[in-house]
């Protein structure tokens, strides 16, 4: 992965936060070397879609609509060559990736989770986390593979659970995380992308 400049494509199903914590870092200088070149939604009713049109950023619905997931996947995987996207940051999509997807773009998926992985994998993670009287939680940013939720961990951040936590108070310090860990995590895998091209030649 060596390029002038890393395009970055977001893909989401909803609200959207993170989708701008990334944007805004990307335009704020804070991930180096990146350009967010489309926001994918699979959702025609993503709260997101309207936040990163006030952002500028060009976004496009692909929605399933009763095909396959390999199929969904196919028109995704093309609209994501036709922009010549680099890395994908999944970010509140609520989609498992087909392999057609995987095998596209190998070691150039990431998604955010918020649990402190391998701990809680899948749904609700932060109820899961209360449920099991867990002292701390937290969220990471992992690359996506076969797994759910199991690929390689690329960073981490920590925050406590308080004796007074309900599933909401406990995602919004978490989500506060989250919108910092994200950004940190592409420009690191950036970073080494770019050192590891540098190296080579
Ligand atoms: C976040 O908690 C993220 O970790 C999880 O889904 C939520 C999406 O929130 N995968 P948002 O759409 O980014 O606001």
């Amino acid at each position: 992965m060596a390029y002038a400049k890393a395009r970055i494509a977001i893909l989401i199903s909803g609200r959207g936060s993170n989708m701008v914590a990334l944007v805004d870092a990307v335009t704020g200088g804070r991930i180096p070397g990146a350009e967010v070149a489309i926001v994918i939604s699979d959702q025609a009713q993503a709260a997101g879609l309207e936040s990163a049109r006030q952002r500028g950023i060009e976004s496009v619905v692909i929605q399933r609509g009763g095909r396959t997931r390999e199929d969904h996947d196919r028109e995704i995987v093309a609209e994501l060559k036709r922009r010549n996207v680099d890395l994908v940051c999944l970010a509140g999509y609520m989609r498992i990736l087909s392999q057609v997807f995987l095998d596209s773009y190998r070691g150039r998926i990431l998604n955010i989770h918020p649990s402190l992985l391998p701990a809680f994998p899948g749904l609700n993670p932060q109820k899961q986390a209360l449920d099991q009287g867990a002292q701390t939680a937290g969220c990471t940013v992992h690359f996506v593979d076969e797994t759910l939720d199991g690929g390689p961990i690329i960073a981490q951040r920590r925050v406590p659970i308080l004796p007074e936590d309900t599933v909401e108070s406990l995602s919004a310090r978490i989500l506060e995380q989250e919108h910092l860990l994200y950004p940190e995590a592409v420009s690191l895998v950036l970073r080494e992308a770019q050192s590891s091209s540098a190296a080579q030649t």
